[in-house]
């Protein structure tokens, strides 16, 4: 109707598109998402964070013989962002599930793991069925929603709320980002206050604060994303080579193109190019590294110039400053992104991906918050 219509374009402000908004408003939902629980207390005592809903089971994780990520779709990307730094700070080992795939393996799920359940609806029809499996065999479960009061929330043990405000495009954007501060934080709070790692704990703790800000400024290039979606509008396939703590970048990014733009696209560990990818590589199949700075630049170098040898049509992502070094050709082109500590770059460099799947939809004139054949919340298996 003409009411709906209107309350509709209310909800979207000046924007033409719900997704187009959400990806906007990060700086703002990362804001919430922080919120109350960052501590930085003036002198001696280190930061830290406090996420009310975790603190009387911390102990009972901190203890547990592994943790356990279970999520679909951009949740479990988002999981697989925080990995890392999780393993890092917690010294758990820390695995991952695809919820069906978990169900349909049966896997091990134990009373001495953590189940962490993430989940931006919190009403996913396989993640819930994998929390009522992990409930049964006596895991400590844990939620990570955006949605208070989801079935997800209620049945978990405890939980974090993401707290990133609605999100109405079927293609999650601010949600994933938001997850990913959770996660970062939820490694603060079960590492220990160690003095061996207390200046990466107030490295990140700084990095948190200063997110917000960092995003707006990667935001800045929603122009330049706009012009590269039009050199890739007819495009038949696009590939993304990440690592460490960007593998899930590379997941994620490959996910958006392909969920709204229609347009085929992988996401590729790029220690794994040698063993089938490098076999695509060729002068026309578009492919977009990401090589910002963190322990794996020299490995991710090497990587764009064995595409580059094989004529690959590069398309590098690399941190500021860095265009001229890390191009290995007048052909390639640079996505040149602000940089943070290296746990939440992966919150940075998502976004010029979510601007470049929703130009090249746009573009290629599909439906940007409704995508062919799916849903926001896919409440059946
Ligand atoms: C659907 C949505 C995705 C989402 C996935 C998991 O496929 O289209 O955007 O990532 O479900 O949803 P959840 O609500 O559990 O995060």
């Amino acid at each position: 109707s003409v009411l709906e219509m209107e309350v509709e374009q209310i909800n979207k402000g000046h924007y033409e598109h719900y997704m187009q908004k959400e990806i906007h408003e990060q700086p703002e939902s990362l804001t919430t998402t922080m919120r109350g629980r960052l501590i930085r207390r003036g002198s001696s005592k280190s930061k830290s964070v406090l996420l009310g809903g975790l603190k009387d089971h911390l102990k009972t994780i901190r203890r547990s013989r592994r943790i356990v990520f279970i999520g679909c779709g951009t949740s479990y990307n988002a999981a697989l962002a925080a990995r890392p730094i999780l393993e890092e700070l917690s010294g758990v080992p820390v695995t991952m599930e695809i919820a069906s795939d978990l169900l349909d393996r049966e896997g091990p799920i134990y009373r001495e793991d953590t189940a962490v359940f993430v989940s931006q609806s919190g009403e996913t029809a396989d993640t819930l069925l994998a929390l009522q499996y992990a409930l049964d065999n006596g895991a400590l479960c844990v939620g990570i929603t955006n949605t208070v009061g989801s079935a997800i929330a209620r049945n978990t043990h405890c939980g974090v709320h993401i707290n990133a405000g609605a999100e109405i495009g079927v293609a999650s954007t601010k949600a994933y980002t938001s997850q990913i501060v959770v996660m970062a934080m939820l490694a603060l709070a079960i590492g220990g206050d160690t003095i061996s790692n207390q200046a990466r704990r107030e490295a990140i703790v700084d990095g948190l604060y200063d997110l917000p800000n960092k995003v707006r400024e990667v935001l800045e290039l929603d122009q330049e994303m706009k012009d590269l979606a039009n050199l890739l509008i007819a495009e038949q396939s696009l590939l993304v080579f990440g690592r460490g703590y960007n593998y899930a970048t590379a997941l994620e990014g490959a996910l958006k193109v392909k969920e709204v733009a229609l347009m085929h696209s992988e996401g590729i560990l790029a220690g794994e190019m040698k063993h089938g990818p490098l076999a695509l590589v060729d002068e026309n199949l578009p492919i977009v590294v990401i090589a910002t700075h963190d322990a794996c630049f020299s490995k991710q170098q090497s990587v764009i110039q064995q595409l580059h040898a094989r004529r690959g049509r590069l398309i590098v992502m690399c941190s500021k400053g860095d265009a001229a070094s890390v191009c290995p050709g007048e052909s390639c082109r640079a996505i040149e992104v602000p940089q943070v500590v290296d746990c939440l770059q992966p919150v940075i460099n998502v976004v010029p991906l979510q601007l470049l799947a929703y130009h090249l939809t746009v573009l290629r004139g599909f439906n940007v918050d409704q995508p062919r054949n799916l849903a926001k919340s896919v409440t059946t298996q």
